[in-house]
């Protein structure tokens, strides 16, 4: 099995709770994403968030993104700052409560502005990230040719497939530079063929930096699976309101983490039936 050790918590949630009208959607949600090292790999960190239709996936999505406030508990994430000191620029790294903004984000349906083209777009997210000034141009096309989308930099959203809208929305966030990429069921309507494209390329974001960390949220239990090095799995316990996180399951730990045939190994099979029971 590879080595592996985890360090910091990069992402954590402290008792998030959700209601509407009285009735609770999410209780005491607790759990923490932790930096995954690897010696002498740059390694990213890509966790699922599984549960059933109308569990609270979306909401919960929404408290981690920073663009709903949750009724009790909150969402700490560790970032790191540029600072300057005497002997020159240094990163500082602090803990604060998520605000909007501060993650990447890519929704179910991969809304994109109908009057820009995908270029006048990904200029704009481009813009948004200091560490590409004067170089915005050259990583536009640099993505645009790794997700294989450079032939449609011209059109308008309308013109391009649901796949081609979401490897947009994929680079959109990538260029905006967020340590954080949260996904919204970014399996959900793929053809088999492009479900394979999309998940080797989320496992190429989480390999482009050592603190890039995907948040997954999905009821596609296997491609999940396949992705992760960590499921949190949403469900409920009787006789209790509201979902809570009733499983952890440690990938790595079972060797189902990083390994290109993971489908095959009999521990994979073990894993989504485990799985299922708690749903
Ligand atoms: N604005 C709202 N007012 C009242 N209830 C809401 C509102 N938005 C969502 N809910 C409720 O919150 C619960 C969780 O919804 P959510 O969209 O998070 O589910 P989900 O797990 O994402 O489902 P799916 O897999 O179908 O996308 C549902 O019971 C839903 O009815
Ligand atoms: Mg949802």
């Amino acid at each position: 099995m590879t080595p592996y050790s985890k360090k910091e918590v990069l992402l954590q949630t402290e008792n998030v709770s959700l209601a509407y009208d009285g009735r609770t959607i999410l209780r005491d949600i607790n759990f923490c994403i932790r930096d995954i090292v690897r010696p002498g790999l740059q390694q990213g960190q890509v966790v699922s968030l599984i549960g059933r239709s109308g569990i609270g996936k979306t909401q919960l999505f929404r408290i981690l993104s920073g663009l709903r406030k949750p009724d009790r508990g909150k969402v700490v994430i560790r970032e790191r700052k540029p600072a300057e000191t005497g002997g020159g620029a240094i990163e500082i790294w602090q803990q604060r409560v998520v605000e909007p903004g501060d993650m990447g984000v890519i929704f179910q349906n991969y809304y994109q502005f109908g009057w820009r083209t995908v270029r006048q777009s990904l200029m704009l997210a481009a813009r948004q990230n200091k560490c590409l000034a004067g170089k915005e141009e050259s990583a536009i096309l640099d993505y645009a040719a790794r997700f294989d989308i450079s032939d449609v930099l011209n059109h308008y959203p309308a013109q391009l497939s649901g796949g081609q809208q979401q490897r947009v929305s994929i680079i959109q966030q990538l260029l905006k530079g967020a340590d954080f990429l949260l996904l919204d069921e970014p399996f959900s309507g793929l053809d088999v063929c492009v479900l394979d494209k999309v998940t080797e390329l989320l496992l190429q974001v989480s390999l482009s930096d050592e603190l890039k960390t995907l948040i997954i949220v999905s009821h596609d239990i296997a491609t999940s699976v396949a992705i992760s090095d960590t499921v949190f799995i949403l469900g409920r316990e009787t006789g209790r309101e509201g979902s809570t996180l009733v499983k952890e399951i440690d990938l790595m730990e079972r060797g189902l983490a990083w390994c290109p045939d993971v489908r095959r190994e009999k521990a994979f099979a073990e894993t989504l039936a485990e799985i299922k029971s708690c749903l």
